[in-house]
């Protein structure tokens, strides 16, 4: 924050209506609502400050807006809203939610001027939000096969909904987009495929065709300690306790066994993914889709059918879109300790373009560290998010990926806070292991990346 925000922010909190200090600091009349702050909202807030949406209050219009002034106040100048956790001192990125100094001294200096409207000649339009698909026409929507019922209290343990999806062959998804039946339910989801059951008749496997001369070895992609190497789409890290929980009621839906790479997902706020001109990700013929949910009962009974529906390039696409994960499924977070570290490491053993990281942990987890190691032993931080959030799982989307070259490692640290300090901590005299509940952790990093130069992955490639 400047000394200027500061002043302003001072202001406000004071109560100061016209505080001179703020005048000094920012000459010129008061902004007002029409001519400078609406479109600082359309173009930072109302994506989820409107009807429907999952904000609590609708910022559109001024009568919207107006009582929520003080509040709006506090939450931009101590960096609250528009929700966004990456430290911006390392890497740059194209989804970045952040205002400018300038805006925000703006909207300081609208709230401690009053809040005033303005004149209605200078409201620009409101932006136009669609009911249909943001993404254009899908070549396909999908929906889960039954509404799930979700109670109106309680905790649900994270539910694996499948939805058949088995396309004849390969498709690449070019743009995907998730709409829950239930926003105000629904925390989050995570989208895998699932590759489908083997055949009762072991087929010898399909011939690959042979390399090319000079075409890239196609596998190991990522080592880890110990040796662990994973294919393109693959888990990898410490392997994770098997999952063998048996469905509890008839209502439960686990985790099914064999799910494959994620493609994608929905945090509030974040529906929509449109992959670059020549990128796609392929979701292989046969494969279902498997939706992690993260239901929060919100104090009434409801029931949620979330629908996912794809854009796909009409063939293989000039970059092949590949995620990998980087985990670390070992971790025991000791009872009462307030800042506990995990670490988790790879080594790339493949040039790799990388475009984007989701960072995941639960409640407890309160910070993210990612360094890049490269082979000539120079060290790059590439993302720290020093106050990480459970209720914000964003994905990070470099501004310009980063070229990375085989040899290179990739460390990862996460702290957490497993003591009574911690406000989300459900238990803070638990030792807490990996497991998929909020109450359990994860220390978990999902990777979007190609090959290169790009290759296209071949239709046999092994997942
Ligand atoms: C990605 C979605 C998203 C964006 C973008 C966003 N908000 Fe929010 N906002 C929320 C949600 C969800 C809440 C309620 C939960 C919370 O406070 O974290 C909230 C809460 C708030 C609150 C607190 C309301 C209260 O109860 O006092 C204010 C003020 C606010 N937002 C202002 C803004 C402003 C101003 C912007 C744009 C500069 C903005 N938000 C952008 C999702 C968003």
């Amino acid at each position: 924050m400047t000394i200027k925000q500061a002043v302003a922010v001072l202001a406000v909190l004071a109560g100061a209506s016209s505080a001179s200090a703020q005048t000094a600091a920012a000459p010129g009349p008061v902004p007002t609502f029409s001519k400078d702050i609406a479109p600082i909202f359309f173009a930072n807030c109302t994506s989820c400050h409107r009807p429907g949406e999952i904000a609590p209050m609708s910022l559109l219009t001024y009568k919207d807006a107006r009582p929520w002034a003080r509040s709006i106040a506090s939450k931009v100048a101590d960096g609250v809203m528009p929700p966004w956790h990456a430290d911006p001192a390392h890497g740059s990125f194209s989804n970045a939610r952040r205002l400018t100094a300038a805006e925000k001294t703006i909207i300081a200096r609208w709230t401690s001027g009053g809040a005033p409207e303005g004149k209605a000649a200078d409201l620009p339009a409101a932006p136009v939000y669609s009911d249909g698909w943001n993404i254009g026409q899908p070549d396909v929507v999908l929906s889960m096969q039954e509404d799930y019922p979700i109670p109106a209290t309680g905790t649900v343990p994270y539910q694996y909904l499948e939805i058949p999806a088995n396309f004849p062959e390969d498709r690449w998804i070019q743009a995907w987009e998730i709409k829950p039946g239930d926003r105000t339910a629904v925390h989050h989801i995570i989208v895998s495929t699932k590759a489908p059951p083997a055949p009762p008749t072991a087929q010898p496997p399909q011939a690959r065709p042979p390399a090319a001369p000079g075409a890239p070895r196609p596998l190991p992609l990522f080592s880890f300690a110990g040796g662990t190497e994973i294919p393109a789409g693959q888990t990898g890290g410490e392997p994770l306790p098997a999952d063998k929980r048996p469905a509890v009621s008839p209502n439960d839906r686990p985790r099914p066994r064999g799910t494959g790479p994620s493609i994608g997902g929905y945090v509030p706020g974040n529906s929509i993914r449109r992959f670059p001109e020549g990128m796609a990700m392929r979701l292989p013929a046969g494969h279902s889709l498997v939706l992690q949910m993260h239901y929060t009962p919100m104090g009434k009974a409801t029931t949620d059918r979330t629908k996912i529906a794809l854009k796909f390039a009409p063939g293989p696409p000039k970059t092949a879109l590949l995620t990998a994960s980087l985990i670390n499924g070992g971790l025991l977070i000791p009872a009462r300790t307030a800042n506990h570290q995990v670490d988790a490491e790879m080594t790339i053993n493949r040039d790799i373009t990388l475009y984007s990281m989701v960072p995941h942990t639960h409640v407890r987890g309160i910070r993210w560290h990612y360094e890049m190691v490269y082979p000539d032993g120079r060290k790059e931080v590439i993302l720290s998010v020093p106050k990480y959030d459970f209720n914000w799982q964003h994905e990070y989307v470099f501004k310009d990926p980063l070229k990375i070259p085989a040899g290179t490692k990739l460390q990862a640290k996460a702290w957490y806070d497993n003591s009574a300090a911690n406000k989300s901590n459900p238990d803070p005299t638990k030792d807490v292991r990996w497991g998929d509940q909020t109450w359990e952790e994860m220390m978990y990093t999902s990777l979007t990346f190609s090959l290169a130069p790009p290759t296209a992955p071949t239709a046999g490639q092994q997942r």
